[in-house]
């Protein structure tokens, strides 16, 4: 285990997750705003979830935390995090399978993430883009406290159209003194 929150483990993904992986990828809604397309295969699954079981959250790169619910013992959605080359510096990411979406968890999954960002690992920014028309993320970005930096227009082609991206930003003195202790 990487870290516990009040109602959430963050682990590393293990082969066990492809499954349960590959069912909320193929969520029509969850895949919406995201690069990859509904249904999400299992063989893709196995081989996404063996990749991210190989890689480091202290390393260069994407790392994805599994979110697993503590009293359910379930895999209940990702964060991922890329770190840049200066280990300064991140992007994150988030999804939640649908059943467990509107309770917080988001909030405190990304929030114990962005505490061993800015707090253990010394980052200085964190940035996050989300599709414009995806107001739950942008909603959950601003109740972490992300700035909206930028909106770049038609920047992404994504499942046949072009479409706006925000892009939201927050630095370690934002997020410790947001959130002190
Ligand atoms: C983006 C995403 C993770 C946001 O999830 P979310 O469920 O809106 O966020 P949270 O889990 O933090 O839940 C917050 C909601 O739960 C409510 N809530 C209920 N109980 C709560 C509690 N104990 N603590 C905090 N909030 C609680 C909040 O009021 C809020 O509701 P609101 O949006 O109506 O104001 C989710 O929409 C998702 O997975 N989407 C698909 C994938 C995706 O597009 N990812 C982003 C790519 S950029």
């Amino acid at each position: 285990m990487l870290m516990a929150t009040e109602r959430l483990i963050l682990r590393r993904f293990r082969a066990t997750d492809a499954a349960t992986l590959a069912e909320y990828r193929s969520d029509p809604e969850v895949a919406r705003y995201q690069s990859w397309d509904a249904p999400f295969p299992l063989a893709k699954a196995e081989t996404a979830v063996r990749n991210f079981a190989a890689s480091s959250p202290d390393q260069p790169g994407w790392f994805q935390y599994a979110i697993e619910h503590t009293a359910e013992r379930v895999l209940i959605g990702d964060v991922a995090v890329r770190l840049h080359d200066n280990l300064r510096q991140a992007e994150i990411g988030f999804t939640l399978a649908t059943a467990y979406q509107k309770m917080g968890y988001a909030t405190e999954a990304v929030s114990a993430v962005l505490d061993r960002l800015f707090r253990l690992q010394g980052l200085h920014r964190v940035m996050g883009e989300c599709d414009a028309r995806n107001t739950a993320s942008a909603a959950l970005l601003e109740r972490l406290g992300f700035t909206r930096e930028g909106l770049l227009r038609q920047q992404t082609f994504i499942k046949g159209e072009w479409t706006d991206d925000l892009l939201f930003g927050i630095l370690a003195p934002e997020w410790l003194a947001r959130d002190p202790g």
